[in-house]
């Protein structure tokens, strides 16, 4: 889908579908909704005062075009109540938008900027917002069915029309960012709905490792069982896939000591090892790459976004599967970082790896640390699919991320590190368990063992298990992998540099 700024009038527009958009409660349409209401003799005031156009968010009305409008076919589109209207409000319109589009195969699209008229939103923001929302919105993970009912249609171009000149520097620098972002965040998707038997350590680390290659960035695939990481080869065991480390580096400020480190579990799949995972569901384990996988989206932005920082992406890449090799539960073994642990659950293996990419992450001098993982299924059943689980050391900067988790709509909820959930971690023969006797408290536990690989080191665990895939359609989120927290990340780096 190539997008496009056009300046002009909308009504005089030719394309296949016009989107406009009416908020809650307006009796009388304005701006560029008003215009082509004006070129429609009324119809729209009135479909609106006969409650047929709510302005609920989301709610797609389709017109035919008449006399006055070029376009074919005109779509109005629900902002919400204006008390309520943000940028998330305009993704959310422009993925409605665009999947109607796609529905009545238009080639071309065309739209005003949600937003950056009556609503009140920044240009450059309001148009980026839009691009991702359209983008997010027609992802579709391709599959590998040979026999198809129809092709997917493609719409070739989204155009954002605007009278104002003034503001088109602006749209067309939220057009690209927008872009390459929601891009991003759809590679993240792709890696996340694919297969575990494809993608598999190697062939993730492969990819990381292109990634790398083609933005210039400095990358190296490490063996964990050569280098020491003893948690990580734990986990790895029981599995025939050979399991990798892979480091990239991005130095956006190389005079600079500051260097952000984002470690993403990759266990690209999670049967639980020993600890069998029930079968119900155990499929869906195919996803528990996806913290890497965002880690891996947003590396791949920055040498686009030229962020003035320093940022390390970490991935311990591994399955978990149970074999006679597997490590058993009741074993304990080694780390990078020279503690011991106690494996009580050969489930709890995220925190395993994790353990040792943030050791990893400190020797390569990481000044802050963001963990990205699909870790508990606890977290899930605290949160749903609402909101990401926070846990930290460090309370500004779990603040930080909340805030710009919010601004992205990836909402982000803080959970607690009491001292009672490290208390519980207390091994008799190694220096901590991987899981607590009663298992409670989850998220919370797997972020208190996480606590004493971190130290001293600024940190914030995100806890994606319950946002990072969702059963059901949403806005601009399809079924299955969502691309979180690629967004967030990315706006917390640049707003940074
Ligand atoms: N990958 C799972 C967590 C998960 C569950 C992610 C559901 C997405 C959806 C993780 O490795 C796991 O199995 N965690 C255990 C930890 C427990 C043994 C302390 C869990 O949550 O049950
Ligand atoms: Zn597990
Ligand atoms: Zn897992």
């Amino acid at each position: 889908m190539r997008i496009k700024i056009e300046c002009g009038s909308i009504v005089d527009f030719k394309c296949d579908l016009l989107v406009i958009n009416e908020f809650v409660g307006v009796k009388q349409p304005g701006g560029a909704t008003g215009a082509v209401d004006r070129a429609l003799g009324g119809l729209i005031g009135r479909l609106t005062r006969d409650g047929e156009i709510s302005g609920k968010l989301g709610e797609v009305t389709m017109l035919h075009s008449q006399p006055g409008v070029k376009a074919s076919k005109i779509a109005i589109v629900g902002l919400g109540k204006i008390e309520d209207f943000d940028l998330d409000a305009v993704r959310t319109a422009s993925a409605a938008a665009i999947k109607k589009g796609r529905e009545i195969k238009a080639k071309t699209v065309a739209t005003i900027v949600h937003g950056a008229g009556i609503g009140g939103l920044d240009a450059e923001e309001a148009a980026k917002a839009v691009v991702e929302g359209s983008i997010l919105g027609v992802y579709k993970f391709p599959g590998y069915a040979k026999e198809k009912e129809l092709p997917d249609h493609k719409i070739e171009a989204l155009v954002l029309i605007d009278h104002d000149r003034n503001k088109t520097n602006a749209y067309k620098k939220g057009v690209e960012l927008g872009r390459i972002i929601a891009e991003a965040e759809n590679h993240a998707r792709d890696l996340v709905n694919t297969p575990a038997n494809k993608m598999t350590p190697s062939n993730f680390a492969k990819l990381a490792e292109h990634i790398a290659r083609i933005n210039k960035l400095k990358c190296v695939i490490i063996d964990p069982k050569k280098a020491g990481m003893e948690a990580l080869w734990a986990v790895a065991k029981g599995s025939d896939e050979q399991p990798k480390l892979v480091a990239i580096e991005y130095l956006g400020n190389p005079r600079s000591k500051e260097k952000l480190a984002l470690v993403g579990k990759g266990i690209t799949f999670d049967s639980g090892g020993i600890s069998l995972k029930p079968s119900k569901k155990m499929g869906e384990m195919k996803t528990d790459m996806a913290g890497a996988a965002a880690v891996l989206g947003t590396m791949s932005l920055l040498s686009d976004l030229k962020p003035k920082c320093n940022v390390l992406g970490v991935l311990p890449l591994t399955e978990n599967m149970p074999s006679g090799h597997a490590t058993r539960p009741g074993d304990v073994v080694g780390s990078l970082s020279g503690y011991t642990i106690e494996v009580l659950n050969t489930d709890a293996e995220g925190r395993m790896i994790l353990a040792d990419a943030i050791t990893y992450a400190k020797q390569r001098g990481a000044t802050r640390i963001i963990d990205v993982a699909t870790l508990t299924g606890g977290c899930v059943v605290a949160l749903g699919d609402a909101a990401t689980g926070v846990i930290g050391n460090d309370q500004e900067f779990i603040d930080q991320i909340i805030r710009v988790g919010n601004r992205c709509g990836q909402k982000m909820w803080q959970l607690p590190l009491f001292d009672e959930y490290k208390e519980a971690l207390k091994s008799q023969i190694a220096d901590i368990k991987n899981t607590s006797e009663t298992g409670k408290a989850s998220p919370s536990s797997g972020g208190a063992f996480l606590a004493k690989f971190v130290g001293e080191t600024p940190w914030a665990h995100l806890d994606i298990a319950g946002t990072a895939h969702i059963d059901k359609a949403k806005g601009y989120l399809p079924e299955g992998a969502t691309g979180v927290p690629v967004r967030t990340l990315i706006e917390y780096i640049t707003r940074q540099g």
